[in-house]
């Protein structure tokens, strides 16, 4: 095929044909994202179905495919970033952007960039790899042609913002001397557009722990009119929650609104009304003025302040009169939580079933509540109406049937291997699957154990191993149970088999990594530097796949 290479290249054989107009050659324009849950993602198609309607020839690369030649090659180069957790890349991304970071970095001379960072103001260091990335690339020699738009959880309105304007910014000279008009029908705004969410009904309402256990973990199984939805194993479900109406009661009752009833539905359906950020402060003082508040970001204390904080505090400290359109300023548009599917259609066939765990805290005297999992703990019961939206994660899928697979899932992280037990169970796979699991105690906490033990007599699950963190004086977490069964493990991987983790990312996920680092280290003799080369070449190999939060 060598001859077609460069015809292929010029034409774009196999392609639809080219428009007759203009007669230039689309201009080549990179497109890089960094994504966890996929939506920096979608906006990098987006971006590059825009891109395509203004004569370019766009090309998307995830950052977990980067390699450093291909900001070289760029002229022109868009990058869409989400930020994870505390000012982190997105796992898939972190090679990538330590390569980016690091002196091995080349020069981008010349390189028309712009960034679009997706953050979430309720974390510390808000947009924080979008950020860094922008810097560096300006470090390196590239050519900022629109500024960095950073954006919260609401942001689908300023993508599409930037989207087209630094398509504008940077789109090719239409052809001289052609007269033709061009038209554009601008489709970014219509592209990114969320599909609408659906009306689910609550078929199962089940708290898996024992009555006797610290712990809730609902499994919740939903029922849709029309059939399912067409999901996969691995996808996720955006559950669209609301607010605690005694904590909605509250809110009116501090800014001047009590017995206001269309606001009161306002607040419980479409407002974040607990998330407390620098930004939420500065807006509060811009809203009334409050000098205390005032002094305290002049003073730079916000952070310490908010640690704990939820904008309830601030509004009992400083009641304020607030109209309608303040209120609506002050807090941002209450967003999906997205929970891993923990069923497959091919069990299950019109059921979506998700593992949900209340979050329940107390801080500053106030009992606190995650505003979806509370919802769903307390709120929702059996024969409710939910309204959900299927979010599909194509990185996280089970590999062909015959490979073997290792699955890390402690507490609410057993979920996306639960669809993939009962997935491979249906379609007969003949690959192995191993499964560690860990929660507090095994009386209270283990979540599906009769189904575990069903699937282990039936032969679908080969190994399962548990670590139940409070049944000794000393903790034991998932990643001992790898420790101790490291030879098998490095076997198995060595075997070709497809290494999954799913549950919290801030310290489990990064522990299993380095215990996996640590096993290759000690089962092969390798040094850290080449043990830790061995798991990024199964990362590279799209072997070790994440699912955390
Ligand atoms: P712990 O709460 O007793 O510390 C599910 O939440 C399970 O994950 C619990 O058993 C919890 O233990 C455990 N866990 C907490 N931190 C962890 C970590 N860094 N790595 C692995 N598991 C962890």
């Amino acid at each position: 095929a060598g001859f077609l290479t460069g015809l292929d290249a010029a034409q774009g054989i196999g392609a639809a044909p080219q428009p007759a107009a203009p007669a230039k050659a689309a201009e080549p324009l990179t497109i890089l994202f960094a994504t966890e849950s996929g939506n920096s993602e979608k906006l990098a198609a987006d971006a590059a179905k825009a891109a395509r309607k203004k004569g370019f020839k766009p090309n998307v690369i995830d950052f977990g495919d980067l390699q450093l030649s291909d900001l070289t090659k760029a002229k022109k180069l868009l990058v869409i970033a989400a930020t994870w957790g505390e000012g982190d890349p997105p796992s898939r991304a972190v090679r990538a952007y330590e390569e980016l970071m690091s002196d091995a970095a080349p020069k981008l001379d010349g390189v028309e960039f712009s960034v679009l960072a997706l953050g979430d103001t309720a974390y510390v260091d808000f947009c924080g790899t979008g950020r860094k990335i922008d810097e560096r690339l300006e470090a390196l020699g590239g050519k900022r042609v629109v500024d960095r738009v950073d954006c919260d959880l609401d942001y689908q309105a300023p993508a599409s913002g930037w989207i087209e304007a630094t398509l504008d910014t940077i789109a090719p000279a239409p052809a001289a001397g052609g007269g033709h008009v061009i038209e554009v029908d601008f489709g970014a705004r219509q592209a990114v557009v969320p599909d609408s969410p659906v009306t689910a009904e609550v078929v199962d309402h089940i708290n898996l722990n024992s009555s006797r256990s610290a712990k809730e973990t609902f499994h919740v199984a939903l029922g849709f009119e029309n059939g399912s939805i067409p999901y996969e194993p691995g996808d996720a479900l955006d559950v669209y929650a609301e607010n605690d109406p005694a904590l909605v009661a509250e809110v009116l009752d501090l800014t001047g609104h009590s017995g206001n009833e269309a606001l009161r539905g306002d607040l419980i359906r479409d407002r974040d009304i607990t998330t407390l950020s620098p930004k939420t402060l500065e807006k509060f003082v811009a809203a009334t003025g409050n000098a205390e508040v005032k002094a305290m970001i002049d003073g730079g204390h916000v952070r310490d302040w908010l640690t704990g904080r939820q904008l309830i505090d601030l509004l009992a400290a400083y009641p304020s009169k607030l109209s309608i359109e303040q209120i609506f300023d002050i807090t941002r548009p209450l967003a999906p939580r997205a929970y891993s599917i923990a069923s497959s259609r091919r069990e299950f066939e019109d059921e979506v079933h998700i593992l949900v765990s209340a979050v329940r805290y107390e801080s500053f005297g106030r009992q606190r509540m995650g505003v979806a999992s509370s919802f769903i703990a307390d709120r929702v019961k059996k024969g409710a109406n939910l309204r959900v939206k299927l979010k599909p994660n194509k990185h996280f899928r089970l590999p062909e049937p015959d490979r073997d697979v290792i699955m890390v899932g402690p507490g609410t992280g057993v979920a996306p291997f639960r669809a993939f037990i009962q997935e491979r169970r249906a379609i007969g796979a003949q690959g192995r699957n191993w499964l560690f699991f860990g929660d507090r105690q095994f009386t209270h906490d283990f979540l599906y154990q009769l189904e575990w033990q069903d699937a282990k007599a039936d032969g679908v699950l080969t190994r399962m191993d548990v670590a139940f963190s409070r049944d000794a004086p000393e903790k034991i977490y998932v990643q001992d149970k790898m420790w101790e069964k490291r030879r098998d493990l490095v076997d198995w991987l060595d075997g070709g088999a497809k290494f999954y983790v799913c549950g919290d990312a801030k310290n489990m996920a990064k522990d299993v990594r380095s215990t996996l680092v640590k096993a290759y280290a000690d089962v092969k003799a390798l040094t850290p530097e080449n043990a830790e080369a061995a798991v990024r070449a199964i990362e590279n190999e799209k072997r070790y796949l994440t699912d955390v939060y």
